[in-house]
């Protein structure tokens, strides 16, 4: 068992709750940090039904560094879990501003509260979105970043931030270092097993996913497949689909590596977390349809402005030095976002 306590930023949203799971149940104290933007309290009600175990709840802006100082000397935490942020690609284009002040400026705020406590150990929530496009749709850590969109340069943005406090540490050579991991996700999707917690979606969603489950129950008339002309092998876009139990997972083993020898020096390291693999937009509709026995009335629409054709992780460095990797499938995908939106048909009320 376990008795660190962390400090999870936006514990509340789809994935921070989904950690907050793993957590408790690795016997971790967890406290939550999250202002509710863009999540409710309920989901936190059900982590700690699921566990039945408890976890600490503050309603802060993690901008509010006196807050968030408080909170920091009273719970002593030993690592952070950063998720709050902002994530909505067409939002952050029309409101770039905004999205700048919560994700580069909240993080700015939590790293200096961070410093000041001398918590050093920093997990972060990056996205695959920092690559630029490439012609071979398989990416490694090194290869070069170019986000094309306010969201995506938020996350660019702050691994650069994040990459220059390990640097500015490591050249004064007084201070503890740095221990950061830069989690860059592909597509997370699911839910937890139990049906409780799982994606929420503000209004009409964005992303795959929760959209074909709210047409398979009705609530959205009709599919929009956002082109079929793409070189891909059957002309949809392709993405590498990660369970967010898995995703999670990857979290507590980068604790792990965080406080073992090999980030001993100190470190700020980025990691890619995905299964290696991708689906198409079509077949991610048929696994649908053959798991829940529905079918997805969809009609193929124009390319969305700024996808690429196919995108996947090479995951093989999260393997080597996190010791970890994807275990579950897109039939449990499929069948955990279905049990979380039968369930919830409304989402969290
Ligand atoms: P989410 O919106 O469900 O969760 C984010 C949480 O952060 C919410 O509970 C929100 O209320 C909180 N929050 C936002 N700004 C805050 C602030 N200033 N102070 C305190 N709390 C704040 O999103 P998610 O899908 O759980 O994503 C979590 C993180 O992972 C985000 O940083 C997101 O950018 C990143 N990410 C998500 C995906 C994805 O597909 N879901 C992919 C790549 C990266
Ligand atoms: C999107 C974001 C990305 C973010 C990721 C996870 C854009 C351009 N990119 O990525 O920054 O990190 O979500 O939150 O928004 N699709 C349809 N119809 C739909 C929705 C999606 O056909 O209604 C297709 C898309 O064209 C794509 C695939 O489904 O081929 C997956 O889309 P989505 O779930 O939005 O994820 P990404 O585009 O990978």
């Amino acid at each position: 068992m376990n008795s660190q306590t962390v400090l999870v930023t936006g514990g509340a949203g789809y994935i921070g709750s989904h950690a907050c799971v793993e957590l408790l149940k690795a016997g971790y104290h967890v406290v939550v940090v999250d202002n509710l933007s863009n999540s409710k309290s309920e989901s936190l009600l059900r982590v700690q039904h699921i566990t039945g175990k408890s976890l600490t709840f503050y309603q802060v802006d993690i901008r509010d560094k006196q807050a968030l100082t408080e909170i920091f000397d009273k719970e002593s935490p030993t690592t952070v879990i950063h998720f709050a942020g902002l994530k909505a690609v067409g939002e952050s284009c029309e409101q770039p501003q905004l999205y700048y002040h919560n994700n580069v400026f909240g993080t700015l705020v939590l790293t200096e509260v961070m410093s000041n406590a001398n918590v050093k150990q920093l997990v972060f929530s990056s996205s695959a979105t920092v690559y630029g496009e490439s012609t071979f749709p398989q990416y490694t850590e090194d290869f070069p970043l170019g986000a094309i969109n306010p969201y995506g340069r938020s996350k660019a943005m702050i691994e650069d931030i994040l990459r220059d406090l390990y640097a500015a540490d490591k050249i004064s050579q007084t201070n503890s270092p740095w221990k950061i991991a830069l989690l860059r996700y592909f597509n997370p999707i699911g839910a937890h097993e139990s049906g409780m917690i799982g994606e929420d979606p503000n209004g009409i969603p964005n992303n795959l996913m929760p959209y074909v489950a709210q047409v398979a129950i009705g609530k959205l008339p009709q599919l929009s497949v956002f082109g079929d002309d793409y070189p891909t092998r059957d002309g949809t876009g392709i993405r590498d689909y990660i369970h967010v139990v898995d995703l999670v997972k990857g979290h507590l083993n980068a604790i792990q590596a965080l406080n073992n020898h090999c980030f001993e020096a100190g470190g700020c390291k980025a990691y890619n977390l995905g299964a290696g693999k991708g689906y198409s937009v079509l077949e991610i509709i048929k696994t649908f349809e053959q798991v829940t026995g529905k079918l997805i009335n969809y009609k193929i629409s124009p390319r969305r402005t700024g996808d690429l054709a196919e995108c996947f992780a090479n995951p093989d460095l999260a393997l080597k030095e996190l010791n970890w990797k994807v275990e579950k499938d897109l039939h449990d995908m499929v069948t955990d976002t279905w049990n979380w939106q039968t369930k919830n048909p409304q989402g969290y009320i």
